[in-house]
């Protein structure tokens, strides 16, 4: 009998011990002098369960514990996390100063080495003022919101009596129009060809980076592979033909910005930016704008007359114009209300190329910074009642661009698809509330962490206006 409970003493010991080791295990390895308060977890996988289970409650007990910049251990990297908005501000200000997007290994493989997050100082400023050539204002005037028009109005057409998920069509719709305008001509052909290849490479890169037949990294690249077939057999027709389109690819073919002449690999790696930045951001806020609108008669209602009075001065087939969008002020406020609300992103993330110095701390090179930014979202000293659906509150055009308002980023990487995106979102809530009235069917859950999504979709009911 005493053996026995000697054995016991002994197996809960080890135990005890083993667990200990391997809380200390972290700890030990990424010891530095000078590195913020904070606990790394176990070995390889950190605080990661604990960060993806309770989120933003993990990060509002780690920062009660530790303050507002504290170490952790998630996704496979030793990450410091910022949720002081001073601080997130002056990191999104200064790349330069070694602080450069730190995106998960899976996201650079396979969105390609001249993706926008991959490149930095020149080479960044060169990528991105291609961008910008083909979605800054004047072309969304002229080219874009003609095409986001014309698409928005077949799209919404025929939903009359029928059950929709939005969350679906929202979904369909963001990755469509972006295609439409990347390949115009092309698109309705090979459309559904595209879209699940383009489905894996979006999977793929929030995976985890080992390429083996199964994993989703894998598929990844499979999709990304079958992506770039696509695209260089359309670029190949458009090369050996003589007509010309008025489209995306047509501008990257044939230069027509003598400024950014980008080579083959980097004209694909481009589009597939454009589609993938602006894919899960513009159909989730599309979908919570319709669930915000849905939950709150008075907003919708304010909405709906913006819409209307645009509507009864048009002929049926006029399409709604910059002037029109650049009327839309409730509309702006709503969206910008969803993205606040709801945080479709919750923060961003850089990576040091040297040790640096914040707020008294060393943080060691190569280390991942998560400037999280959905705290300040809910902040109610720049926003009161801040759990409160208020649009009303944006009407206020200072509160864009007060200094800590992080909805679309800061500094050299605010989101160059900003008013693309708006523009978008616009004209979908345009055509809906024009043309349709609409009931949730009900018991629809939404997650709000790590990504805002209805696991069993969005449903509602459809009625004409
Ligand atoms: C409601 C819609 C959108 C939201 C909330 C949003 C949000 C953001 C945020 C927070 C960033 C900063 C990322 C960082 O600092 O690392 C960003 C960057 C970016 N966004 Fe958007 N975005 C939206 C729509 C779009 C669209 C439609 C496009 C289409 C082209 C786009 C393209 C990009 C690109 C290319 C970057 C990287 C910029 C750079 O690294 O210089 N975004 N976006």
């Amino acid at each position: 009998m005493a053996a026995l409970a000697v054995v016991v003493c002994c197996l809960v010991f080890g135990f005890c011990f083993l667990c200990f080791a391997l809380l200390k295990w972290n700890e030990i390895r990424y010891r530095r002098k000078g590195l913020p308060p904070g606990t790394m977890g176990w070995p390889v996988f950190g605080e990661t369960t604990e960060f993806l289970k309770h989120g933003p409650n993990f990060m509002k007990n780690q920062k009660a514990r530790y303050g507002s910049l504290f170490k952790s251990h998630i996704l496979g990297c030793p990450t410091v996390v910022s949720m002081d908005p001073e601080l997130n501000r002056y990191i999104l200000m200064n790349e330069g100063k070694g602080l450069i997007p730190g995106y998960p290994q899976s996201m650079l493989d396979i969105l390609g080495r001249c993706n926008i997050a991959a490149v930095h100082g020149s080479a960044h400023k060169y990528i991105r003022g291609s961008l910008m050539s083909l979605i800054s204002p004047a072309m969304i005037k002229k080219q874009l919101l003609p095409k986001i028009d014309k698409f928005m109005r077949s799209f919404l057409d025929k939903w009359d009596g029928k059950v929709i998920d939005i969350q679906q069509k929202t979904n369909e719709m963001a990755l469509f129009i972006a295609f439409k305008q990347i390949v115009e001509v092309e698109s309705g052909q090979i459309y559904e060809t595209f879209k699940p290849e383009f489905d894996k490479l979006l999977i793929g890169t929030l995976s985890l980076p080992i390429n083996i037949p199964g994993t989703n990294y894998h598929r990844g690249f499979q999709g990304r592979q079958r992506v770039i077939r696509i695209l260089q057999r359309i670029i190949e027709d458009r090369r050996a033909s003589s007509v010309t389109h008025s489209d995306m690819l047509d501008h990257l073919l044939r230069n027509e910005d003598s400024n950014y002449n980008l080579n083959d690999e980097e004209i694909l790696d481009q589009i597939i930016t454009i589609l993938y930045s602006g894919y899960e951001t513009v159909s989730t806020t599309s979908m919570m704008a319709i669930k915000y609108l849905h939950d709150h008669p008075r907003a919708l209602k304010e909405l709906r007359d913006e819409h209307l009075a645009i509507h009864q001065n048009k002929s049926p087939e006029e399409p709604i114009d910059w002037d029109d969008y650049k009327s839309m002020s409730f509309t702006r406020a709503v969206i910008f209300e969803t993205s606040r609300l709801a945080t479709v992103v919750n923060g961003v993330l850089r990576k040091t190329t040297k040790d640096i110095e914040l707020n008294g701390f060393i943080i060691p090179k190569g280390w991942r910074i998560y400037v999280y930014t959905r705290e300040t979202n809910y902040d109610p000293f720049h926003y009161s009642e801040p759990l409160t659906f208020n649009p009303w509150r944006w009407l206020d055009k200072s509160l864009e661009s007060h200094n800590y308002c992080f909805i679309f980023g800061g500094g050299t990487r605010l989101c160059p698809g900003k008013e693309l995106g708006i523009v978008q979102i616009a004209t979908f809530l345009h055509y809906f509330v024009t043309s349709y009235r609409w009931e949730e069917v009900g018991g629809d859950e939404i997650q709000q962490f790590p990504r805002v999504e209805a696991p069993n979709g969005l449903h509602i009911k459809l009625s004409k206006n």
